[in-house]
C-alpha cells in the first residue's frame, strides 16, 4: 500500500499561478547541507537466483557492463569554457513571440547584458537541476536494487547505481569547474523527489524516476546537446545519453510486467502520481529563481510563460517526448477511461503519444555510435 496519497487538490486548475508561487516561495534552507526523507519500503531478498529469467532485463544488464565510461579519463577537464557562452537561451525565450514584441513585459527593455547574463544564470540553474535530479536517481536506484524482487532487476538496478554516480560526479564538477558554483534543489523538484523516495511501493520508485524524471532528463539532455556548441558539455551529456537510454528502458520493461496484474484502482493511483509528477517538472522549469536572481517579477513572469500559445512553449513541451509515449506503452494513458490523456491534452503534450518509445530505443543512443565525436 502506498502511504502517501497524492496530494492534487488544486490540480483541477494545472495553469494556478498561486498553487506554483506557493510551492516556489516554499522555504528552502539554503545553508541545508542533509536532507533526511522518510523511507517506507520494505527490503527484499530474493532466494531465486536463476539470471536471465527476464530475458529483456538481462540484456540491458549486461549491455551496461560493457557500456561503463570514466568522467575523469574520459573528459577533457582542461577545456577552456566561458560560461557566458555554454548556451544562448535568448534564442530559446525568443522562440516565443510574446517576450520579443510586447512592451509591458517584464523582460522587454532587456539587452545583451542582461541575456548574456540571464543565458549563463540559465545554464547553471539548469545544470545545478540536472545534477540534484541525477542525485535523486542515485538513490532510488539503490532503493531499487532493495526493494524490487527479481534477482535480473536487481543485478541492472546495481550497474545504474554506479551509472548514476557518475552522472552527479560529472555535473559537480562542471558547475564547480566551469560555472563557479550551483543554485540549491528548486522547490518543485524537491518536493517530487520526496515523494518519490517516500513511497512505500516499488513499483512507484521506477514509475517517479525511470519514466518521469529520466524521461524528462533524456529530452531536456538531447535538447542541449543539440543547442550547445562547448564541447566539454557536449561531450559530456553525450555519455550521460547513453546511460540515461538504458534507465528508462529498464523503467518501461519492469512496469509492463507489473501494470499487468494490477487492479483498475491501482492503475489509476498511477495515473494521478505520474500527472502530479509531471506538473512538478513542468512547474520546476519556470525557472522562478533565475527570474529572481535577474530581478524580475517572478509572479508576472510565470503567469506569462503559463498563458503563452501552446505553439510558442517549445522547450516546456518538448520535455515530454519521451514521457507521453512511454506511459502510452504502459497503458497509463487510456486506463481509466483515458483520465491521463485527457490531463496530458490539457497541458498541450498529447501530441507525442506516437513518438518512439523508449523500451528498445537505448540502442540507438549507444555510446558506439559517436559519443566520442563531440
Ligand atoms: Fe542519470
Ligand atoms: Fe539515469
Amino acid at each position: 500500500m502506498a502511504t502517501t496519497e497524492p496530494n492534487l487538490s488544486g490540480y483541477d486548475d494545472a495553469n494556478s499561478v498561486e498553487r506554483i508561487m506557493e510551492i516556489a516561495q516554499a522555504n528552502t534552507d539554503v545553508d541545508e547541507i542533509i536532507h533526511v526523507v522518510e523511507d517506507n519500503a520494505d527490503a527484499i531478498f530474493t532466494w531465486n537466483y536463476d539470471k536471465g529469467e527476464r530475458v529483456k532485463l538481462d540484456k540491458l544488464y549486461e549491455k551496461a557492463k560493457t557500456s561503463q565510461w570514466n568522467a575523469t579519463t574520459d573528459l577533457d577537464w582542461s577545456t577552456e569554457v566561458d560560461p557566458y557562452e555554454v548556451l544562448d537561451l535568448q534564442a530559446e525565450l525568443q522562440l516565443n513571440p510574446e517576450f520579443e514584441a510586447d512592451p509591458t513585459s517584464p523582460i522587454y527593455n532587456w539587452g545583451d547584458k542582461e541575456w548574456r547574463e540571464f543565458s549563463y544564470q540559465s545554464t547553471k540553474w539548469r545544470l545545478s537541476q540536472f545534477m540534484h535530479g541525477e542525485q535523486g536517481a542515485l538513490l532510488c536506484t539503490a532503493k531499487i536494487v532493495e526493494t524490487v524482487p527479481w534477482i535480473d532487476a536487481k543485478y541492472y538496478a546495481a550497474t545504474q547505481t554506479i551509472d548514476e554516480a557518475r552522472h552527479v560526479e560529472v555535473f559537480a564538477r562542471y558547475i564547480d569547474e566551469k560555472l563557479e558554483g550551483e543554485y540549491p534543489i528548486n522547490p518543485h523538484l524537491r518536493l517530487l523527489l520526496d515523494d518519490i523516495i517516500n513511497d512505500s511501493d516499488w513499483d512507484m520508485t521506477y514509475l517517479g524516476m525511470q519514466i518521469m524524471v529520466e524521461g524528462l532528463a533524456l529530452a531536456a539532455f538531447g535538447f542541449m546537446h543539440d543547442f550547445t556548441a562547448e564541447p566539454l558539455l557536449k561531450k559530456l551529456l553525450r555519455y550521460v545519453m547513453s546511460d540515461e537510454a538504458r534507465h528508462v528502458a529498464f523503467g518501461v520493461l519492469s512496469l509492463q510486467e507489473v501494470y499487468q496484474d494490477m487492479t483498475l484502482a491501482e492503475i489509476q493511483y498511477r495515473q494521478e502520481f505520474a500527472f502530479e509528477a509531471a506538473l512538478r517538472m513542468r512547474d520546476r522549469f519556470l525557472q522562478q529563481e533565475v527570474w529572481e536572481h535577474m530581478g524580475v517579477d517572478t509572479r508576472e513572469m510565470t503567469k506569462r510563460l503559463l498563458e503563452a500559445p501552446e505553439e510558442a512553449k517549445v522547450f516546456q513541451r518538448m520535455l515530454f517526448t519521451k514521457i507521453v509515449p512511454n506511459c502510452r506503452k504502459l497503458g497509463l494513458l487510456d486506463a481509466g477511461e483515458g483520465w491521463l490523456r485527457e490531463k496530458f491534452t490539457e497541458i498541450g503534450v498529447i501530441e507525442f503519444e506516437h513518438m518512439p518509445d523508449t523500451g528498445a530505443e537505448f540502442l540507438d543512443y549507444d555510446i558506439d555510435e559517436g559519443a566520442g565525436e563531440g
